[in-house]
């Protein structure tokens, strides 16, 4: 079964092909990114602007895979999708209302015009599912449940309980910034610009020597709220921290670079001890890591070193770089495993759309 998946939740503008849910038959994203870069933070107008210009171009390219080049010039879209798409997902929301609907109406359109099934996502729920899929089937053979499952993206830090490829619970998640607009904020406010957790991974990776180790908080981590989080008094703390930096003229590349090394470690701390306390208390057979943070390589890291260490022998499962951030390859792969079809005029672009389930 043939899935074509799009996803516009954001700043990314995105269409896939996923078979069976597993295999990646074509992927393709488009980001504004870069456009919002001078403004410090996306600028919702610029990326809804920026879906409707790529939309199009991007689903066309996807479909591309299945155009032999021949001479055959009937050739349409609209053929290669009767011919060889069995539905359509769409990403619903939670995201920005002016990018989503741009995403939700062209699916839309497509079911309309084609008469094939389309199928409503979760975008938060949906990333976990990047852990199933890739060109010969990513993990999903070897995922063994009940496993625990972190989603860790820019608006989103959530727990879930994993009984099945379909069963999900929600476990605890953010009271208030998430882990990813924590990375961003701190990146901003010591001038690396937009889309700044790359850029603390790459700023502390830089330093040979910690010189600041356990200056900042780790929010809840003795809380009797075990399963959520809280990430807006690290960044007070953070904000503080520059503030002082700057007063007293030590806002210089080494101190930022040993200030990036201690924000990564206080929040993959954080992430990683959680997710462990979850697994243990659900008696997990595996952890999936997945969401835009889920790139970051000491995070990636810190999960494999602290499982040997907690002698917690259980497979860590964490998506290939690339299929981290927002795509829809793994929009095709949730469709497929927990999708339910939906009469298109039934479907609608949802904002704030719930990931408690
Ligand atoms: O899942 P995603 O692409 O979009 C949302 O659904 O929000 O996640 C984007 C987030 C941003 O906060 C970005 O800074 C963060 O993922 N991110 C990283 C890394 N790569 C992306 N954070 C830390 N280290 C990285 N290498
Ligand atoms: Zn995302």
């Amino acid at each position: 079964m043939n899935i074509l998946a799009i996803e516009s939740s954001c700043d990314e503008t995105a269409a896939a092909i996923v078979e069976n849910g597993v295999r990646i038959v074509s992927s393709v994203v488009a980001s504004s990114a870069a456009m919002h870069e001078k403004y410090g933070g996306i600028v919702p107008e610029i990326a809804a602007r920026e879906q409707l210009r790529c939309m199009m171009p991007t689903i066309e390219e996807a479909l591309r895979v299945f155009d032999s080049g021949s001479a055959d010039h009937k050739t349409t879209e609209r053929r290669l999708i009767s011919q060889h798409i069995d539905a359509v997902a769409v990403t619903i929301g939670p995201g920005l209302i002016g990018s989503l609907l741009i995403g939700v109406e062209t699916a839309k359109t497509i079911a309309f015009v084609t008469g094939k099934p389309l199928i409503p996502v979760n975008h938060v729920l949906a990333h976990m599912y990047a852990n199933c899929i890739g060109s010969n089937g990513g993990d999903f053979e070897r995922i063994k449940f009940p496993a625990i499952s972190l989603v860790v993206s820019g608006g989103h830090t959530e727990l879930y309980l994993m009984t099945s490829e379909k069963e999900l619970r929600w476990l605890g998640g953010t009271l208030d910034d998430a882990a990813g607009e924590a990375f961003d904020k701190t990146a901003r406010l010591l001038g690396f610009g937009h889309g700044g957790g790359v850029a603390i991974q790459e700023a502390a990776a830089r330093i040979k020597t910690p010189a600041r180790t356990q200056t900042l908080p780790r929010p809840m981590l003795d809380s009797m709220n075990e399963l959520n989080f809280s990430f807006s008094g690290l960044k007070t703390a953070i904000l503080r921290e520059v503030n002082r930096m700057k007063t007293t003229t030590q806002f210089t590349a080494d101190a930022i670079g040993q200030l990036s090394y201690e924000v990564q470690e206080a929040i993959t701390d954080v992430l990683v001890k959680k997710t462990i306390i979850a697994a243990k208390k659900y008696d997990a057979q595996s952890i999936l890591l997945s969401g835009g943070v889920s790139a970051n390589l000491r995070l990636r890291e810190k999960f494999h070193s602290t499982l040997q260490k907690a002698d917690l022998s259980i497979p860590f499962h964490v998506p290939p770089i690339e299929l981290c951030t927002d795509n829809a390859a793994y929009i095709g792969s949730y469709a497929f495993f927990r999708g339910t079809p939906v009469d298109w005029r039934n479907v609608t672009a949802t904002p704030d759309l719930s990931v408690e389930v």
